[in-house]
């Protein structure tokens, strides 16, 4: 099969397409034909083995796994003996931090507990842009921001793959949803459900004097006393991305803050599960949640795609597409943004 294969750390665009040999499933692992798969900020980290403390998990002198890639949707081509939740045929889709990547390839071969059923009403590609994003936005607002009904939500960095996710699962809960991001992508924010904008080329939300139950710093930078006087007396502020600065500030300055006062305030690390991958799902068959995805490279483009994701601009997420889906799937249709607000716009009203 091909795949991107790496052996020492290095920049994104060195990585090469090579022939290797395709896995077989042990008994409790799931044969995967891939069809698709996403380039992320992550993927880029790992690539690099920079910054340097990501080692740790990669591997220290040299890349553990030596074929990259997280995010990933495909249908099943074979199964071990021991496996009982899937069959040849399905349609699945995962995040494969949790068993060594692996993803910018033709075939995987992964635990069954690393994958769920795909969204039935999502194309391979769509559904490849789901898994990591979705699940850091899910759990900085839910399990580390405790978002409640009613609350004032402000994300900043709402364009990307996570805020993209962060705007629509905060609204999902309840919230009234404020989204930071520039000038271009203000139409968008609108269309995947924002109450508010705020363009930040022309307004600094933390200095306007409005306060939030909840910020999620999905990108950018600002520093966390900026985020502190942005916050309700109880606010609670989560970094899930951004700079290095605005990484660290939360990681050593919130504990502090959050033990001083009544403000929360840190940072977060995605902890990839299958439980809330079948939450994403119910949400994205509910129609409470659509993939925004900004474009799409072939996967002997991958270094193409790091470049375009380097540039910091990508409206939502940017997709591999592996294998094209055999004509008696759904055609793959790149999803313009103006797409997403039509089918936005459906849901609502049905
Ligand atoms: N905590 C975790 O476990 C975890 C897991 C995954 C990812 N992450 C991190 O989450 C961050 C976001 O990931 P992502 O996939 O969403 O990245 P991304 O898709 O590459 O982000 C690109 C978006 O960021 C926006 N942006 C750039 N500068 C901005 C600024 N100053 N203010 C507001 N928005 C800005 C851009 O919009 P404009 O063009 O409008 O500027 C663009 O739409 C990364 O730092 C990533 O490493 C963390």
């Amino acid at each position: 099969m091909k795949a991107i294969v790496y052996t020492k750390y290095g920049s994104p665009n060195d990585l090469q397409l090579k022939e290797v040999e395709k896995p077989a499933p042990k008994d409790n692992e799931v044969l995967v034909k891939i069809y698709a798969t996403t380039v992320t900020p992550g993927d880029a980290i790992v690539v690099k083995g920079d910054p340097f403390p990501v080692r740790f998990f990669s591997g220290l002198l040299e890349p553990k796994h030596k074929i990259p890639g997280k995010e990933m949707a495909g249908r099943v081509e074979a199964v071990g003996k021991n496996v009982t939740q899937f069959q040849p045929g399905d349609e699945v889709f995962g995040d494969l931090t949790v068993c060594g990547l692996g993803a910018f390839a033709e075939y995987v071969s992964v635990p069954e507990n690393a994958i769920a059923l795909k969204p039935a009403n999502l194309t391979f590609e769509e559904a490849a842009a789901v898994p990591e994003s979705a699940i850091v936005a899910l759990q900085g607002l839910r399990d580390h921001g405790k978002i409640q009904a009613g609350q004032k939500v402000l994300i900043n960095g709402t364009s990307g793959g996570v805020g993209s996710y962060a705007v629509q699962i905060a609204k999902s809960f309840g919230a009234e949803v404020t989204a930071v991001c520039s000038t271009r992508n203000l139409d968008m924010a609108r269309s995947i459900g924002a109450d508010h904008v705020i363009d930040y080329t022309q307004e600094d939300f933390t200095q306007n004097g409005k306060e939030y139950d909840l910020i999620l710093a999905a990108n950018g930078y600002h520093p966390i006393s900026d985020y502190r006087r942005a916050l309700s007396p109880d606010g609670t502020y989560v970094a899930t991305g951004g700079s290095m600065a605005q990484t660290f500030e939360a990681m050593l300055q919130g504990p502090i803050i959050s033990m001083r006062g009544s403000k929360k305030m840190g940072n977060m690390l995605v902890k990839p599960n299958k439980n809330d991958l079948l939450f994403i799902k119910n949400l994205i068959e509910a129609g409470k949640v659509v993939p925004v995805i900004d474009r799409s490279y072939p996967l002997g483009d991958i270094p193409e795609a790091f470049r375009y994701l380097q540039e910091g601009h990508a409206q939502g997420k940017i997709v591999i597409t592996v294998h094209q889906a055999e004509p008696d799937n759904s055609p793959y249709l790149p999803i313009a943004i103006p797409a997403v607000s039509e089918r936005l716009l459906d849901e609502t009203r049905r």
